[in-house]
């Protein structure tokens, strides 16, 4: 965890969760179990959470996003599994709180950005946008997109989920936008990095967030049929794995004053092992809410 001014959460902070890639039906279970205790006991002012693989590993669909929803995330990201389902079109264009990445052809149902007005009065921007390296290059540049979003607007507080392959575009996208957004976070791989940490002119970062699904699979599929695959060339049909689950997320404090982010930590709560995982999390980060806890 790295911690710039101080710890705790203030009026003036405003606390954002993001949770990785959730992959799959069991992921969706598993989240709706342990993100209102994670609400309860660290108090986010705003919770985000890339969907892309909600529904059955592949794409989006209103159930997958209701559900979602439902456990307590405000706001969806995506990526380029969006559309791997076809109720992603109408989906998307009903639900501003369910993002693209902005970078496709503007013709491409959806939006790229929300803006979100908290109760503190603060306002929050989260920016999903997609990269191009070892990916299909369908989408724009999105270094010159976001530095052209940035310009057009003058929000204090914005937070990019950069959804890309490779690290090198993604440590480069963050230092690009240092000091002018208050985090950029990688998703894509499902895999969580240890580089959770605030650059130098104050932006929140991490290469990548990791994935709320089965720590026992390949990126959250069942490990048989890839390694099957890797060993013949065949294609076979990859399956949603749902033993074993995790939820990988970080944390970032932001001032609402200043836009820059002031405390960032990433986390790991393991199904079998959700007690401990809240309780180390509450140590740290602890803001236990008025009321009952969640059951
Ligand atoms: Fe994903
Ligand atoms: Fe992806």
């Amino acid at each position: 965890m790295q911690n710039k001014e101080k710890t705790g959460h203030e009026s003036e902070y405003l606390r954002v969760v993001f949770i990785g890639d959730v992959v799959g039906r069991g992921a969706r279970r598993f989240l709706a179990e342990v993100l209102p205790k994670v609400r309860y006991r660290i108090r986010p002012d705003f919770v985000i959470a890339n969907g892309e693989n909600s529904a059955g590993g592949l794409g989006i669909i209103p159930k997958t996003a209701g559900e979602m929803f439902q456990a307590g995330v405000d706001l969806i990201t995506s990526g380029n599994h969006v559309w791997d389902k076809r109720e992603a079109l109408d989906l998307l264009r009903e639900n501003p709180r369910i993002l693209r990445p902005v970078n496709y052809p503007p013709s491409v149902p959806g939006n790229g950005y929300y803006t979100e007005n908290l109760s503190n009065g603060a306002t929050l921007r989260v920016i999903n946008l997609q990269g191009r390296v070892f990916m299909e290059p369908v989408v724009d540049n999105p270094f010159l997109i976001v530095d052209r979003l940035l310009k057009e607007d003058s929000e204090k507080c914005v937070f990019v989920d950069f959804h890309a392959e490779a690290t090198a575009e993604k440590q480069a996208m963050g230092f690009f936008l240092d000091g002018r957004v208050s985090v950029m976070v990688g998703t894509h791989t499902h895999v969580q990095t240890s580089d959770v940490r605030i650059l130098s002119n104050g932006t929140g970062y991490q290469t990548d967030v990791g994935m709320t699904g089965s720590i026992n699979s390949v990126i959250g599929m069942k490990r048989k049929p890839i390694i099957d695959r890797f060993l013949t060339g065949i294609y076979q049909r990859f399956e949603v794995a749902r033993n074993n689950l995790m939820m990988d997320f970080s944390v970032f404090d932001i001032n609402a004053r200043t836009g820059k982010c002031v405390q960032a930590s990433t986390w790991r709560i393991f199904q079998d092992e959700m007690n401990q995982g809240l309780e180390n999390l509450s140590a740290c980060l602890g803001q236990e809410g008025q009321g009952a806890a969640p059951a």
